[in-house]
């Protein structure tokens, strides 16, 4: 038997709901596999800004490191400025725990029918692996003459060497242990944006280490184009903080839905808690009404259970989930369906095991 003290944070929106069902899922693999949950729920999200003027409290983040991982569903209202609600939870997250790795995969499963034509199953199975620490989202700017007519905006975007070589490794390290298609591809933007050739320069050394891997790069805008031209083509996908945020909206609809998209904010070396969330945000235009796919987040679960060592659990999750999309007959309306978010998780609680 083992224990895990897991901080859940469901924030707003769907991700109330579909942390809903991703809570059931873990407690019934949890009760297969003997794993004991200890659940702490913190309200930390646009209500709590709303009643206290900020998204969690001062000492939130020093609250957090006393946890095996963080279970989060996502942030985000209308009626507040995003940059105050992701800049006022979710990023100072991932930065605090060094969560530098965003693993994102995108696998077209059975049952599920991509918008590009004459795809089946598995020709998609690609994972983008985000820089996520650092890049475009380093937070060092701001603005002078702050709403002025002559307002300026500053923004600086960070790369380091060993920001891009750490993230590089895991990238072809994960190549390896796959054992797909043995390939990484990189993405920069460095015709235009020439700091970026430090990044490429780290993924050329890199790639001298891992003869057996092959390696392509990519620019951005070419990457967005094959991404939808020919998805096949992918196995690993290294890029930096901002273009994987941009590629994986893509990597989740190519294969069928926002909904079934998972996600990890990792740090590879478990110095502290790693943070689980999907890909998606909260939806605000289908909220509160049952409509949300909860699979991202069930498989968001799944990897959650493989980073606490619990692969047979995370492989029970994934085969159920799987197993889900191909019966076909409890799925949401992204899929197809007209089950409710409830629903699916109580098929998915069926199949496991
Ligand atoms: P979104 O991902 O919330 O939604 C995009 C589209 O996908 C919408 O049409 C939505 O209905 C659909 N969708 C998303 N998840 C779905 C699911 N599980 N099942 C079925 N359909 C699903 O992106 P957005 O609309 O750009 O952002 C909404 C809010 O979420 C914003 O405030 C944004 O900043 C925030 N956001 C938060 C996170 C996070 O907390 N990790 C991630 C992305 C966006
Ligand atoms: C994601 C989201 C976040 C990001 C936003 C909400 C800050 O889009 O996790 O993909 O850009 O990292
Ligand atoms: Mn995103």
């Amino acid at each position: 038997m083992s224990e895990q003290n897991i901080a859940v944070i469901r924030g707003d929106g769907i991700g109330i709901e579909v942390v809903e069902e991703g809570l059931k899922v873990l407690e019934a693999a949890g009760e297969k596999h003997g794993i004991k949950w200890n659940w702490t729920e913190f309200p930390w999200s646009s209500d709590y800004y709303r009643k206290h003027g900020q998204m969690m409290p001062d000492d939130a983040l020093d609250t957090l490191a006393g946890f095996n991982a963080i279970f989060l569903g996502a942030v985000g209202a209308p009626d507040i400025q995003d940059n105050i609600t992701l800049n006022g939870l979710l990023l100072p997250i991932r930065r605090r725990f060094d969560q530098y790795v965003c693993e994102r995969p995108s696998v077209l499963y059975p049952g599920v029918t991509s918008p590009l034509s004459g795809k089946k199953p598995f020709d998609i199975d690609l994972v983008v692996i985000r820089e996520n620490t650092e890049g475009e989202y380093a937070n060092i700017g701001g603005f002078a003459y702050h709403e002025q007519p002559d307002e300026v905006a500053i923004q600086t975007s960070i790369f380091t060497r060993r920001g891009c070589d750490r993230v590089i490794k895991y990238a072809f390290e994960l190549a390896r242990k796959r054992g797909k298609k043995n390939k990484v591809t990189s993405i920069t933007k460095s015709n235009a944006l020439g700091y970026m050739t430090i990044w490429d320069r780290a993924f050329d050394a890199m790639a001298l280490n891992y003869p057996d891997i092959e390696t392509n790069e990519l620019l951005i805008d070419a990457a967005c184009m094959d991404f939808v031209r020919k998805p096949e083509d992918f196995d690993v996908v290294v890029a930096d903080n901002l273009f994987g945020d941009i590629l994986t909206d893509i990597g989740a609809i190519i294969t069928g839905s926002m909904g079934l998209a998972s996600s990890a904010n990792l740090d590879p070396e478990h110095r502290g808690p790693s943070m689980f969330e999907p890909t998606h945000g909260s939806a605000p235009d289908i909220m509160g009404q049952g409509l949300a796919n909860p699979m991202a987040q069930i498989l968001t679960a799944a990897m959650m259970l493989r980073h606490l060592g619990e692969e047979s659990a995370a492989v029970d999750v994934e085969n159920s989930v799987q197993k889900v999309l191909e019966i076909g007959e409890t799925l949401t309306t992204d899929l197809g369906g007209s089950s409710s978010t409830s629903a699916v998780g109580d098929a998915i609680v069926a199949n496991l095991g």
